[in-house]
C-alpha cells in the first residue's frame, strides 16, 4: 500500500485492485479448463447496457495467430501468453438474433449499427474485460491489457473473420506472472476527482502536478529498466502529438464494418 491507501477500508477486493499492476512476462504454463471458464463466466457477469450484451471475445488458441497478433501489436509478450482474448463489440448477433424476428438488418429499420450503439457495445467490451482482468488478479494471475491489437484493425479483423456489425475493441493477455513490477504511482485523488463541478482555472486543477511527476519518474518500466520512466507532464506532451498510430481513425474501419456514424 502507498502512503495515499493508509485510511482505506480495505478487504479481498480492494487489495486486489489497489495491487493491480500490469503483468507483460508470463511462465509458460498453461492455464487450467476451471479458471478459464471461471475467468469467462466472470465477464459473463458485467453490467451491459439495455442488457444488449453485445459483445463477443475471441479466445487466440492457435500459436501462429498469436505470433500474428504479436506482430500487430509489436508487442512480444502478446505470443507468450497462455491465455490472450480479443474483445469485440458484437452487434452481429443481435443483428441475426433481430432477423429471425422479422427485421431487415440492412435495411433502415435496424438500429443496432449506428454510432451510439457502436459506444454502447464497446462499453459492454471494456467492463465484461476490466471483470475478467480483476478475477484473474484475484486468482494470482498477471494481465495486461492491450489496445496494441489495434495498431492495424483491418488485419486483426481479417486474422479473426469478423463479420459485419463487428469491432474489435482491446486484448486481454493473462498467465501466471513471471515478473513483479513497481506499482506504478497514480495522481492524486483530488486531481481526478471534483466536488460538484470541475476546477475553474488549470493552476488549481494542476496543483500535484510536480509532485506527481517527481513520484513517476521514480518509477521503473520492467519493459526498460536501463532508465526511469519518463515524467508523467513527458509522456503526456509525447503523446500529445500524433505520431501515426492514432491518425489512422476507428471510423472508416468501423464503417467497412457495418457501423453508421454519419446519423
Ligand atoms: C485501454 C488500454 C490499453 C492498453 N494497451 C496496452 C498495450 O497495448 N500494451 C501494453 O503493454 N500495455 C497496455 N496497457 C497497459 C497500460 O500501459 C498500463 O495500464 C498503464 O501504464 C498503468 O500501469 P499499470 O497497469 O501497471 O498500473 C493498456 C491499458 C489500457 C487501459
Amino acid at each position: 500500500m502507498t502512503e495515499t491507501q493508509h485510511n482505506l477500508r480495505t478487504n479481498e477486493t480492494i487489495e486486489t485492485l489497489l495491487n493491480r499492476r500490469s503483468i507483460r512476462k508470463f511462465k509458460p504454463e498453461a492455464i487450467d479448463e476451471q479458471t478459464v471458464a471461471t475467468l469467462e463466466t466472470v465477464a459473463q457477469h458485467a453490467a451491459s447496457s439495455q442488457y444488449l450484451q453485445d459483445w463477443s471475445a475471441v479466445r487466440v488458441e492457435d500459436q501462429a495467430l498469436k505470433d500474428a497478433i504479436a506482430e500487430i501489436c509489436c508487442q512480444t509478450y502478446v505470443a507468450e501468453a497462455p491465455l490472450l482474448y480479443i474483445f469485440i463489440a458484437d452487434e452481429h448477433r443481435n443483428a441475426a438474433v433481430a432477423e429471425r424476428k422479422g427485421v431487415k438488418v440492412h435495411s433502415d429499420e435496424f438500429t443496432l449499427n449506428s454510432s451510439y450503439r457502436f459506444t454502447q457495445a464497446q462499453n459492454d467490451a471494456v467492463l465484461a474485460l476490466h471483470a475478467m482482468e480483476t478475477a484473474a488478479f484475484s486468482l494470482d494471475l498477471g494481465c495486461v491489457i492491450l489496445g496494441s491489437v489495434l495498431n492495424d484493425p483491418r488485419k486483426l479483423i481479417e486474422l479473426l473473420h469478423l463479420p459485419e456489425f463487428t469491432y474489435p475493441v482491446l486484448g486481454l493477455a493473462i498467465g501466471k506472472p513471471d515478473q513483479s513490477p513497481a506499482l506504478k504511482p497514480r495522481m492524486e485523488r483530488d486531481d481526478q476527482f471534483f466536488a460538484d463541478r470541475y476546477p475553474a482555472d488549470d493552476t488549481e486543477l494542476l496543483h500535484g502536478l510536480d509532485a506527481f511527476d517527481d513520484s513517476v519518474h521514480k518509477y521503473y518500466d520492467l519493459r526498460n529498466t536501463s532508465r526511469p520512466v519518463d515524467a508523467f507532464s513527458d509522456q503526456i506532451a509525447n503523446n500529445a502529438v500524433d505520431t501515426g498510430v492514432f491518425s489512422r481513425s476507428v471510423k472508416p474501419v468501423a464503417e467497412d464494418q457495418g457501423f453508421r456514424f454519419d446519423r
